[in-house]
């Protein structure tokens, strides 16, 4: 069942250059793209596949979007970089349209998504010190198993996947971790005092798609409330437009004490990241005490308000939500023994493959590749499906042929 792979000699002279030059901490797909227009992505010989991993939900406005673009080029040529040592004439602007975007007081621009989470802990461990009157040292942020929110030291700290911790020690202490859509454990949990916050992905994207029962994150947020504790949202993945609403957290009218925010930022053109709160949050972090040289550069705020806009001037939150249900409708329709599951919501969305062979997955990947479609498995049996938010009904129904012809590879 191992599809036969054909690599031209282009594709493997680029792949021998990140073999034999860069780090090996990752293992990609044999396929070398080289250009991206919406929800298309061309490989060194030309071939044209759809992007059904949209640079893991960083590309929701599709390749390349022109206006995003255009901002970039147009910013790039006035202004790119002040630090925060001097005022910058875009910054403001973009701290005043993204809070009203979003419904914050405020917001702390970053770069990478796991520099935003750090900065979300960093901020809930000082408002648990400084409003909460917690004692220094002992303030806990309850996680969840499975959680991906990125891999800086601190982060993997509390990841409960061991390939991502083993001999990175010693760890980052201070937190506790729980069942994923157990409100029970988290109301278990919250008895401890010296909880400061909840830190929870609305969707656990990494983990293979795991959408929560409805209603736990409103029951979390009420018992988060009760106790005095933050309800932290990783929407780094499922926000902007993503899951079929802005935020994931919308489907149950959650709104998150702190909000964080990264990829779709900038539509895949550069890393932006956020994370906002209210000023009794926000406020407790004065000058001096986190910062970043390269968060709320003026390239970044023209091309994050950029992003933004366009999600909402061509409907991208509606489009995914249509598209999402048709999606798994019509892949529920396919007839085979191999599909066990698909889950999502919008279009982020996941299938479960039932196979005798581990590498199935990988080799349905392949295959898949060899038909135009991109995608990657995760955690082994799971393929997440996340193509743009911008393709159509037509190119939907397209891609759910490919995937149906490809699962013939599993036989
Ligand atoms: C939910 C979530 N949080 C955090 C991150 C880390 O973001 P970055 O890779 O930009 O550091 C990711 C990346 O996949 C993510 O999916």
């Amino acid at each position: 069942m191992q599809s036969t792979i054909t690599q031209s000699e282009k594709t493997a002279h680029y792949i021998s250059l990140e073999e034999k030059f860069g780090a090996h901490n990752y293992h990609p797909l044999p396929v070398v793209l080289d250009r991206g227009e919406g929800v298309f992505v061309w490989d060194v010989d030309g071939k044209r596949y759809y992007d059904f991993l949209s640079g893991y939900s960083a590309v929701n406005q599709g390749h390349c979007h022109p206006i995003i673009t255009q901002a970039l080029i147009q910013q790039s040529q006035q202004l790119t970089l002040t630090s925060r040592a001097f005022y910058n004439s875009s910054l403001g602007e973009y701290e005043k349209f993204i809070t009203s975007y979003l419904g914050y007081d405020k917001v702390m621009p970053m770069n990478s998504g796991a520099e935003a989470v750090e900065t979300a802990i960093k901020l809930c461990r000082k408002w648990a010190y400084e409003v909460k009157g917690i004692n220094e040292s002992d303030a806990i942020i309850i996680v969840c198993d499975g959680n991906f929110h990125g891999r800086t030291t601190t982060i993997i700290s509390f990841s409960t996947d061991e390939p991502s911790r083993k001999n990175f020690g010693p760890l980052t202490t201070g937190f506790i971790s729980i069942p994923y859509n157990d409100i029970n454990s988290l109301q278990l949990a919250l008895e401890n005092k010296n909880i400061a916050g909840f830190l929870v992905e609305p969707i656990q994207g990494e983990a293979g798609v795991l959408v929560p029962d409805n209603g736990y994150l409103s029951q979390a947020k009420l018992l988060c409330e009760k106790n005095n504790v933050l309800f932290i949202a990783d929407e780094i993945q499922t926000g902007l437009g993503r899951t079929g609403k802005l935020l994931a957290c919308d489907y149950e009218n959650v709104r998150p004490d702190i909000l964080v925010l990264g990829k779709a930022l900038s539509g895949g053109t550069m890393p932006v990241s956020a994370v906002l709160a209210d000023d009794e949050i926000m406020l407790t972090i004065k000058p001096g005490q986190h910062g970043s040289t390269f968060g709320g550069n003026p390239l970044s705020c023209k091309v994050a308000i950029a992003a933004l806009q366009v999600l909402k001037d061509e409907n991208l939150i509606e489009n995914a939500a249509t598209m999402g249900e048709l999606f798994r409708s019509k892949i529920k329709e396919i007839d085979s023994k191999y599909l066990n599951l698909v889950r999502g919501k919008g279009l982020l969305n996941a299938i479960v493959i039932n196979h005798s062979d581990k590498d199935a997955a990988w080799n349905l990947c392949l295959e898949l590749k060899e038909n135009n479609l991109l995608a990657k498995p995760t955690h082994g049996d799971k393929i997440r499906f996340a193509p743009p938010l911008t393709i159509t009904k037509d190119q939907i129904l397209e891609c759910v042929e490919i995937i149906k012809v490809s699962l013939n590879i599993l036989d």
